[in-house]
């Protein structure tokens, strides 16, 4: 695998040397506004961050804005895939992001080389992949997408070719049922949505007979079945807030549910739960690992940094700009008043 992060050197100011006396969020204004940076974060992130942040959207959003913007530092507050999707569609900016260990189970799921040879074993396929994969995966592909794009990027591939699809074999198996398309899976999975329990799920719909489900579609058939809408982070929260239902169980990653409290303050948001009941399986542990004083220390450190060979850059570059290109009308974001 090739390592795409910098990390911070020796003479590094770390965590434990932070002043504790420090107004943290006083000192990341500080050094956003000095290195013209711009803050992007996960709807999966704490509400803290997602409160700091310029931008909080979902991946097909934070791509986009990566793409745009005109700052000179991104400070990518999510898992290193979405720092290095950053860095390769914006090579000239810095891409920092606060936890060099943010990877992604999706990711570790499909290591470049298996992949390369699931392809081999397939040469008349078009590889579709989802974002959640490395930078190697990706330049091995033929077409990214997210899980707001997929569908409509899927229906302009050429009907007569086969397709492959991975690393998450729920996102595929919901999206051969939507198209009717046939595709080879790739066997990947997130823990987070897989741990998600359809007895578990059963019983608050009992407990909560008004509420609506909306789920991800990371999520296994037996969540989805149930699900009153599917979809991408963004399209959860846009979901709830324009359905006039008061309560709603939402089966992603739970800290979604700040921009939901924040936006419909009178609305109830419940977890969905795992095989225990208990709602702590729906956090990402990768994402949790960005902290505001790990955002602070990549500030002023410079590092850790998003740095990619050239090759495997430009290589990645090319699905990623179809994607980018086929989905230009896809779950765009509404003008402002
Ligand atoms: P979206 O924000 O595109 O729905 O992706 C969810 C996810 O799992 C990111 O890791
Ligand atoms: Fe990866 Fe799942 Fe975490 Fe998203 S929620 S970053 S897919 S492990």
């Amino acid at each position: 695998m090739v390592d795409t992060v910098v990390l911070a050197g020796g003479d590094a100011l770390t965590e434990d040397r932070i002043d504790p006396s420090l107004d943290l969020y006083a000192e990341i204004e500080r050094l956003r506004r000095e290195r013209n940076a711009v803050i992007l974060a996960h709807y999966y992130q704490d509400g803290e961050i997602q409160d700091l942040a310029d931008f909080v959207g979902d991946s097909l959003d934070l791509s986009r804005k990566a793409a745009a913007t005109d700052a000179d530092v991104i400070v990518f507050c999510g898992v290193r895939f979405m720092g290095e999707v950053a860095k390769i569609v914006s090579p000239q900016k810095t891409v920092l992001i606060p936890d060099a260990e943010a990877g992604c189970s999706l990711e570790d799921s499909c290591q470049p080389e298996p992949f390369r040879r699931f392809r081999e074993q397939h040469p008349d396929h078009l590889a579709v992949t989802y974002i959640n994969c490395s930078a190697e995966v990706k330049a091995l592909s033929d077409v990214i997408v997210t899980s707001s794009n997929a569908e409509a990027i899927l229906a302009q591939l050429p009907p007569d070719r086969p397709v492959l699809f991975a690393p998450d074999r729920h996102l595929g198996a919901y999206l051969q049922k939507k198209s009717g398309r046939p595709m080879t899976l790739w066997p990947g999975s997130c823990i987070v949505h897989e741990q998600f329990s359809e007895r578990e799920l059963v019983k608050l719909k009992v407990r909560h007979p008004t509420a609506k489900i909306a789920a991800h579609p990371e999520c296994p058939e037996g969540i989805l079945r149930h699900s009153d809408h599917v979809g991408s982070t963004r399209s959860i929260l846009e979901f709830v807030l324009a359905s006039p239902a008061q309560e709603f169980i939402i089966a992603t990653e739970a800290h979604i549910i700040h921009q939901m409290e924040k936006a419909a303050p009178h609305k109830t948001f419940i977890a969905a739960a795992g095989m225990d009941g208990s709602c702590d399986c729906a956090r990402c542990p990768f994402m949790a690992k960005n902290t505001l004083e790990k955002i602070y220390l990549c500030l002023v450190n410079g590092a850790p940094r998003i740095e990619l060979p050239e090759d495997l850059r430009l290589a990645a570059l090319k699905p990623l700009q179809k994607m980018l290109e086929m989905s230009v009308n896809v779950n765009v974001p509404p003008a402002a008043p």
